[in-house]
């Protein structure tokens, strides 16, 4: 499978599996996340996905950090410290909010992209390459029975955050994914109709 080209999946229930798991695919927020994170093999074939994601011109401009255990305190200190620049007079409140929040989950996978600003592919489809692969990464969390979620917020746009995880302009980050296992809480999304999203233009 891993130096496949396009394998074709075995039989008719391969495919429904596969397509179940496309199908089924919901984030599950970090309040209704528990331990264990994917770890190991799993975290490999999580990791493994996001290098399948489609890459004009070969850049591979996708990077991921892994941020587990102690390391979730750093990264508090690193939001704290960018909300005391972006406020100097932050609530004690909110302060507290940022140090604790890598702690919601198990594992936190920072995600960035390396820029570069002068290749003939644009920058977009350099940052839209980083997106596709977070998007492999929730899909294969999901297939493993694991909790993902997408999350920005203020700390991925911040400068201070940026450049702690080594995310140097015009690098940079574009969200951070929490990973975990589903508690009971997390419940089902519905989705929209997919007729009021697609409308067939050769009619
Ligand atoms: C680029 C991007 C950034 C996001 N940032 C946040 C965020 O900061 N906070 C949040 O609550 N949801 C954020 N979301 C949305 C969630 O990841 C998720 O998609 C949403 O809760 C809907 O759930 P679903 O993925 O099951 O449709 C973001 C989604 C994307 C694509």
């Amino acid at each position: 499978m891993q130096d496949g080209l396009a394998t074709p999946l075995a039989s008719q229930n391969e495919t429904d599996i596969a397509l179940d798991m496309l199908l089924s695919r919901a984030s599950v927020s970090p309040a209704a996340m528990t331990e264990p994170a994917p770890e190991g093999l799993d975290l490999n074939d999580i990791l493994d996905a996001a290098m399948r994601a489609p890459d004009h011109g070969r850049l591979r401009p996708w990077r991921f950090l892994t941020i587990s255990g102690d390391a979730r305190h750093r990264l508090g200190e690193v939001f704290v410290a960018a909300l005391r620049k972006r406020e100097p007079d932050a609530a004690d409140v909110l302060l507290e909010r940022e140090r604790t929040r890598p702690l919601r989950a198990p594992l936190v996978i920072a995600a960035g992209v390396h820029v570069d600003p002068d290749n003939a592919i644009p920058e977009i489809e350099q940052v839209l390459s980083g997106g596709a692969a977070v998007m492999n990464i929730l899909n294969a969390a999901h297939a493993l029975g694991f909790a993902a979620m997408w999350v920005t917020g203020k700390n991925t746009y911040d400068p201070v955050v940026n450049e702690a995880l080594g995310f140097h302009a015009p690098d940079r980050l574009i969200g951070f994914v929490y990973l975990g296992t589903p508690n009971e809480t997390a419940k089902a999304v519905q989705r929209p109709l997919r007729d009021d999203f697609v409308r067939d233009w050769s009619a």
